[in-house]
C-alpha cells in the first residue's frame, strides 16, 4: 500500500480527491498538507478538517503551509466562482472540532520523507510552493522520494486560469519551474488527461439516493461544481476531475499513459506566465524531466473514483 501526503487548497475536486484518497484501500494517507489557491491556505485548512471529520478520519494530521507565491504577490485571487465563498459550494457544515497541526507543511514534508525514505509518494493538487519550499530547506529529500503526481499544467491543450496557463501552475510559475529542475522524479496530470475525466451531472441523484451525510454533501459541493463548469464550457458532458484523477494515476498507474518531456514554465512571459511548455519537437533540446500524462482510460478511472469516493 503506498504511503500518500497529499497537498491541496480545497476546493471542490480536492475535497473529491481527499475523499477517494482516504477511502480507497490501495493508498494510505499519512498526511494532508495545504496552501493558498482556491482558497486562501486558512480556508484550506479549514475545509479540509470539516470534510475529515465528515468521514470520520480525524486523526489524519492536516498542515497548514504557504499562504502565497514564493516571489511573486498573487496572479489571481481565489476562484469563489468555481468553488464558492467557502471553497467548498457554500455548504453548511459546523466548524471542525479538530485542530489543524502545529507543524508547516514543509516540516512534516521533509520529516516524512526521512522517516519513510523511498516509501511516500507526494501528490500534489494546488501549487508547487510548498514542495518548492521543502527542497529548498532540504535538498536531501529529493532522492528520498518514491515519486511525486502533480496535477497541474497543460502540455498540449490550452490552459484554463488564461489560454496559455493552468491554476496550479499559474498560482506559483516560480515554485514549480523550480520542482520541474529539481531532479524530483514528477508525473505530470494535467488538463491533457483531466479535461477527459468528466463527472456527469445524473451522479449528484445517485449520491443523494445513498441519504447518507457523506453522499448529501458530495450532491451539494458538485451541484455548484458542475453549474461553475456548464456556464465556463457550454457543451460539456459533466464537470472535470482534475484532482481525482492524480489519486487515481498513483492507486492504478495504468489509468494514464505517460511520455518523458522536458517542461519548462513561463515565468516572464506577458501572456502566458504559467505556461508549461513542452517541447514537443522530434529531437527537444533538453533531456525529460517529467513524465507527462497524455492518455487516460477516462471510463475505468470514473468507475473507480465512484466505486471508491461516497
Ligand atoms: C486545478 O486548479 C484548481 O482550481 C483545482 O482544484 C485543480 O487543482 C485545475 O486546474
Ligand atoms: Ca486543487
Amino acid at each position: 500500500m503506498k504511503k500518500v501526503i497529499l497537498d491541496v487548497d480545497t476546493g471542490i475536486d480536492d475535497a473529491l480527491a481527499i475523499a477517494y484518497a482516504v477511502n480507497s484501500k490501495d493508498s494510505e494517507l499519512v498526511g494532508i498538507t495545504t496552501s493558498f489557491g482556491n482558497t486562501s491556505v486558512d480556508e484550506a485548512t479549514r475545509n479540509t478538517l470539516q470534510l475529515l471529520e465528515l468521514l470520520g478520519r480525524e486523526d489524519i494530521p492536516v498542515c497548514p503551509g504557504a499562504e502565497k507565491p514564493l516571489f511573486r504577490p498573487p496572479l489571481k485571487e481565489k476562484a469563489a466562482f468555481i468553488h464558492g465563498d467557502d471553497g467548498m459550494g457554500n455548504h453548511s457544515l459546523p466548524l471542525p472540532k479538530a485542530k489543524p497541526s502545529e507543524k508547516h507543511s514543509v516540516e512534516f514534508i521533509i520529516e516524512m520523507i526521512h522517516k519513510h525514505p523511498n516509501e511516500i509518494t507526494l501528490v500534489f493538487v494546488a501549487s508547487l510552493a510548498n514542495l518548492a519550499l521543502a527542497v529548498m530547506k532540504d535538498p536531501s529529500i529529493v532522492e528520498k522520494v518514491e515519486r511525486v503526481v502533480i496535477m497541474g499544467g497543460a502540455a498540449t491543450v490550452p490552459g484554463n486560469a488564461t489560454p496559455a496557463a493552468e491554476a496550479n501552475i499559474y498560482a506559483d510559475p516560480e515554485a514549480a519551474e523550480y520542482v520541474f529542475r529539481s531532479g524530483l522524479p514528477v508525473t505530470m496530470v494535467g488538463l491533457d488527461v483531466t479535461m477527459q475525466t468528466l463527472l456527469p451531472w445524473e451522479q449528484l441523484e445517485v449520491w443523494r439516493q445513498k441519504k447518507t451525510p457523506l453522499g448529501d454533501f458530495m450532491a451539494h459541493i458538485v451541484e455548484f461544481y458542475i453549474n461553475a463548469y456548464r456556464n465556463m464550457y457550454p457543451n460539456i458532458k459533466g464537470c472535470a476531475l482534475h484532482d481525482p484523477l492524480a489519486i487515481g494515476a498513483v492507486i492504478n498507474p495504468g489509468f494514464i499513459k505517460t511520455k518523458p518531456m522536458h517542461i519548462q514554465v513561463d515565468c516572464d512571459g506577458i501572456h502566458s506566465v504559467g505556461r508549461t511548455i513542452a517541447d514537443l519537437r522530434s529531437i527537444p533540446a533538453n533531456p525529460p524531466n517529467v513524465d507527462v500524462a497524455l492518455e487516460v482510460d477516462a471510463d475505468g478511472f470514473l468507475k473507480h473514483f465512484l466505486s471508491v469516493v461516497v
